[in-house]
């Protein structure tokens, strides 16, 4: 069988599962990047932190594959030759994980597991009150592929569920809300805010104290996009205030966070170390195989970033 090349620079924990999972397509032939490595002939590459000179070096690439959804960090890369398509991961595994991730909080919001969890410590025998989940709005900015499968997950619980993007969508269930203009009316009064959002100029510090003022009273937040989409000297006067009264946060403006910093210790923060959901090795490959198969057949790529755009 004719392989393909596809050199692996992703992150490097996941190299093991990532050979392991390429033993199932004997049509690519993964190899691991390291210094020395003859580049010729290599025309595809799969790449997460940019390695420097890396895909300048390859004189045969055809397309650089994102080893995440967020490409931010490949764009700020100013090496990357510019008729390369980036391509960004769309795959099921990553989109699943992700829907699983935000159900999974939006739960922990809508049940106020906080009050519980103080009420334990406490010794407390305190039952309390739920709203239905039909009565609490629920908002997701991006309705992209991850926006909308965290949305289909949230209205099989019956939230009802908003969108925010920069075009219009028609998604049943689904109210939506496009462009700058209708930000506003799209926060006004949710109960939980998410954000799924890719690092553009334009949504860079979207979270911030003037939007949560459009929240419901008590709203939670849930950031799984960046962690530069949140103003987070904003984000603990607000939790005084009660203007919001919880946060989940994936993502941080400093990754890993700092110990000293004062998000690990608030109560009404839950953090988890910016792993929401991620490739998963088998179907992402298979996705990527996919992919190179199209691309060798002379058909388009998908899910090509427009880099002007900037996602
Ligand atoms: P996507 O399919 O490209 O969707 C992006 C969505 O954001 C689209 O609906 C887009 O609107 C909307 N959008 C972009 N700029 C906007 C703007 N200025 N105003 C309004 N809407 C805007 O991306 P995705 O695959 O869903 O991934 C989204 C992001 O999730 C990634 O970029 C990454 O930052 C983050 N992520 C995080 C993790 C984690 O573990 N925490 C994992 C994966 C991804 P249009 O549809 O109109 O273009
Ligand atoms: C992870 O953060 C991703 O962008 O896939």
């Amino acid at each position: 069988m004719n392989q393909t090349k596809l050199l692996f620079a992703g992150a490097d924990e996941y190299l093991a599962t990532f050979v392991e999972a390429a033993r199932t397509l004997p049509e690519i032939e993964l190899l691991p990047y390291e210094p020395g490595l003859d580049l010729k002939g290599i025309e595809y590459l799969l790449m997460w932190r940019p390695v420097p000179g890396l895909a300048a070096a390859l004189p045969d690439l055809k397309a650089l594959f994102c080893f995440g959804a967020g490409v931010e960090r490949l764009l700020a890369n100013p090496e990357l030759p510019p008729h390369v398509p980036i391509v960004r991961m769309v795959e099921p595994g990553l989109t699943q994980v992700m829907s699983e991730y935000i159900l999974w909080q939006t739960l922990r919001h809508h049940r106020r597991i906080w009050e519980l969890e103080e009420a334990q410590e406490a010794g407390r025998w305190a039952p309390h009150w739920y709203p239905a989940a039909w009565d609490l709005p629920v908002g997701i900015l991006g309705l992209g592929e991850l926006g909308q499968a965290a949305a289909q997950k949230l209205l099989t619980f019956d939230f009802p569920v908003r969108g925010w993007s920069r075009s219009r969508k028609n998604l049943a269930g689904v109210k939506s809300f496009a462009g700058a203009a209708e930000l506003p009316d799209f926060l006004s009064g949710l109960e939980i805010l998410i954000c799924l959002l890719p690092l553009t100029p334009e949504t860079t510090g979207i979270l911030h104290a003037g939007h949560f003022a459009h929240l419901a009273r008590g709203a939670s937040l849930i950031n799984a996009g960046r962690g530069l989409h949140l103003v987070e000297a904003d984000l603990q006067p607000a939790l005084a205030t009660g203007q919001l009264v919880a946060a989940s946060l994936d993502v941080f403006s400093q990754e890993p966070l700092p110990p000293e910093h004062p998000f690990w210790r608030h109560p009404r923060i839950f953090m988890t170390p910016h792993n929401a959901s991620d490739i998963n090795p088998a179907s992402g490959l298979r996705e990527i195989s996919r992919q190179i198969g199209r691309h060798r057949a002379g058909l388009p790529l998908e899910h090509v970033v427009d880099r002007q755009r900037g996602y």
